[in-house]
């Protein structure tokens, strides 16, 4: 593997200690693997390697001095400039060489770890330079791994597909999205298309709403450059949100094939309703972090504009206008510096019409059913029962599955799995160029018009929360207009 970035946070924190665990979780990589660091930073093989082992151990404090050892030797180092040639006819020269020391037969996969804006260009020399070639050989390969934001609106996204596609093909792409490496995540699917009592059910005539939430209790972690050009919409709802809601809402698939898969959910975001630029408040409500709980607010953050209208929270309401999804609002809610780290997604079913309890006056909730995705990882299924005693009186309970409980199985973590799956060549959790377009066709024109609308607009579009709450009360006030509230 070959990092672009190597140097970098994301490298440290992700990439370096997922590469290690692969390397030590008996037989998933260990033979014939070797990384190559590209980075402007001047290091050579013995400091870059030292630069391993102090992220590996971050990550693993009890790391094995030995398994370290052998890590840190498969780890080598060009340093260079990205924009220059040179740097590229130095990388292949090496590259022949590791190959046919570590015996990997000229097998590669670049991953970009590097700013958004570098995608397209290093794709580009890398292509030029015959170090990736074009097509989906598979003795040897060369695929392609790059990290979100892909684009940051739809032209833009289409412009960096068709870059790098003129050098690779579409089957080489491995467009990331660590939430789809998440097991909860995936077990989202099996729950659906593996248990057939739930398939019935899961449509307009029983589910009331959906609810997706991604709340986190970090702010934006020293990474302000990036998050003032991009906000939380870019961030989370184009990417890991409209994932979790393609796989809440996409019908059957005809097989697990990528392909078949990724149809799915493509075509449940083509079916979501257009926003509505004029009426945008009624939609999707924009929130940001003031101080509060002895945290600044976003616009005391180092590198934040002091009055930045960039959004850390939005809540939203979204239609998917096919047969199965007919008139059910999906709410969506996301948010920085809330008050507890939370990503769920529960679908509240409908209380029965004709239910007797209802015509005798007995009140009681509605059953749900939860993924619970972080910080634990469970389903549960809260259904009614009689509580004890000579009157009826009715009382909401759960189902529970944890899978802590399923101690035997150790959790691979996300990326992990997404390196895995890119050496296997499995696409399945990978955002395809149709998805992405999508994604960007149905969020482009928001974030257009909160970027392009006069500053008094801007401001009063804007909803304050104080950090460490549960977020701004406009984002109460959209989900109860419809005469709900957010779980
Ligand atoms: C990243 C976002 O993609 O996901 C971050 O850029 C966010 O802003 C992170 O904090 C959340 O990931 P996780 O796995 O911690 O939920």
């Amino acid at each position: 593997m070959v990092i672009f970035g190597a140097s970098g946070d994301l490298t440290k924190r992700k990439i370096l200690p997922s590469l290690f665990n692969l390397f030590v979780s008996g037989g998933l990589m260990r033979e014939n693997f070797f990384v190559t660091g590209v980075a402007r930073t001047r290091f050579d093989d013995a400091s870059y390697r030292l630069l391993a082992a102090d992220a590996v151990r971050k990550a693993f404090p009890s790391a094995s001095g030995a398994d370290l050892e052998a890590f840190c030797e498969a780890c080598h180092y060009i340093p260079g400039d990205y924009n220059d040639d040179g740097t590229y006819a130095a990388l292949g020269k090496r590259l022949g060489e590791l190959s046919l020391l570590h015996a990997t037969q000229g097998n590669l996969i670049f991953n970009l770890a590097t700013p958004p804006s570098l995608y397209g260009p290093v794709t580009g020399r890398l292509g030029a330079n015959g170090l990736i070639l074009k097509g989906d050989s598979t003795k040897p390969f060369h695929r392609i791994m790059v990290e979100k934001p892909f684009g940051t609106d739809l032209e833009s996204a289409r412009e960096l597909n068709r870059t790098m596609l003129r050098w690779v093909e579409e089957r080489q792409i491995f467009r990331i999205d660590h939430y789809l490496g998440k097991n909860t995540v995936q077990n989202i699917m099996v729950f659906r298309f593996a248990n057939p009592i739930f398939g019935p059910v899961w449509n307009s005539g029983f589910v009331d709403h959906v609810q997706i939430t991604v709340a986190e209790e970090i702010g934006v972690e020293g990474r302000a450059g990036y998050f003032e050009s991009a906000g939380l919409v870019r961030d989370i709802l184009q990417n890991h949100m409209l994932n979790l809601l393609g796989l809440v809402a996409m019908e059957k698939p005809a097989s697990l094939d990528a392909e078949a898969i990724r149809d799915g959910k493509s075509a449940v975001l083509r079916s979501i309703r257009r926003f509505d630029p004029a009426g945008l408040d009624r939609q999707i409500v924009r929130g940001q972090y003031a101080a509060g709980g002895g945290e600044a607010g976003y616009r005391q953050e180092p590198g934040v504009a002091p009055d930045s209208c960039v959004e850390t929270y939005f809540a939203a309401r979204l239609f998917i206008d096919n047969k199965r999804w007919k008139g059910v609002p999906f709410y969506l809610r996301a948010g920085k510096r809330l008050g507890r780290k939370e990503t769920s997604v529960t679908v509240v079913f409908k209380n029965a019409k004709d239910c007797v309890f209802r015509e005798s006056g007995i009140g009681h909730p509605p059953n749900r059913l939860v993924f619970s995705i972080q910080p634990e990882q469970k389903v549960s299924l809260g259904f009614i029962v009689k509580i004890p005693g000579a009157r009826m009186c009715l009382s909401g309970q759960n189902l529970e599955f944890s899978y802590n409980s399923l101690a035997a199985a150790p959790l691979t973590g996300d990326y992990e799995r997404i390196i895995l799956d890119c050496m296997m060549d499995d696409q399945t959790l990978f955002w395809r160029k149709d998805g992405i377009e999508e994604s960007w066709r149905l969020l482009t024109p928001v974030v257009s018009r909160w970027q392009s609308c006069p500053v008094p607009e801007k401001q009063r579009m804007m909803h304050l929360y104080p950090a460490g709450s549960g977020g701004p009360a406009a984002a109460d006030e959209l989900i109860r207009r419809d005469g709900r509230e957010w779980l």
